[in-house]
């Protein structure tokens, strides 16, 4: 009897382990590249150029790479107004994408490693969720 409660809990213990498992920077940036590909490659393009004026680039962008917490909340709630990228003006508005917390995070981590960007950050869904809307203002 013992030794079939013992096995049980060591059964359960691993099956949380397995179903709670966090993702790795590397299967994040795989599932960023799919989501990239469904809702962002029409305005910010394969090449994560953009179009001068217009949509603002990701590749090298000085936005994103210096702003993360911004650029995630641009992303999860919509982005309006003048910012500057790159020494470059752009007034435009990105709709919000309706990516949950998780979507958000790989897709975050994929631009920022993508193309010629490298960053230290691995941004979690955790760091997402805490992200406010008031931080745009
Ligand atoms: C319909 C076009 C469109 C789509 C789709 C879109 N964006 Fe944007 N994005 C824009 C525009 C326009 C801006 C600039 C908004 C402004 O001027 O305030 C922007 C700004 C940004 C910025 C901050 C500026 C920069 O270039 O670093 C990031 C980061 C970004 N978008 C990432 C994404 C990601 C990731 C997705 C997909 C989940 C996405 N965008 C989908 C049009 C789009």
């Amino acid at each position: 009897m013992k030794i079939l409660s013992l096995s049980y809990f060591i059964l359960l213990g691993a099956l949380s382990f397995y179903l709670f498992q966090e993702k790795t920077k590397a299967q994040s940036i795989k599932a960023g590249a799919e989501i990239y590909q469904d809702f962002c490659v029409q305005c910010h393009l394969a090449n994560g150029e953009g179009v001068s004026g217009v949509f603002p680039p990701l590749r090298a962008s000085d936005y994103l790479l210096n702003n993360i917490d911004l650029s995630i909340a641009g992303i999860k709630f919509g982005l309006k107004g003048k910012i500057v990228v790159n020494d470059e003006e752009y007034d435009g508005v990105m709709i919000n994408q309706g990516l949950d917390e998780e979507e958000i995070a790989d897709v975050m981590n994929y631009i920022l490693n993508h193309w010629d960007n490298s960053s230290e950050a691995f941004i979690t869904k955790e760091r997402v969720e805490q992200i406010q809307k008031s931080i745009l203002q």
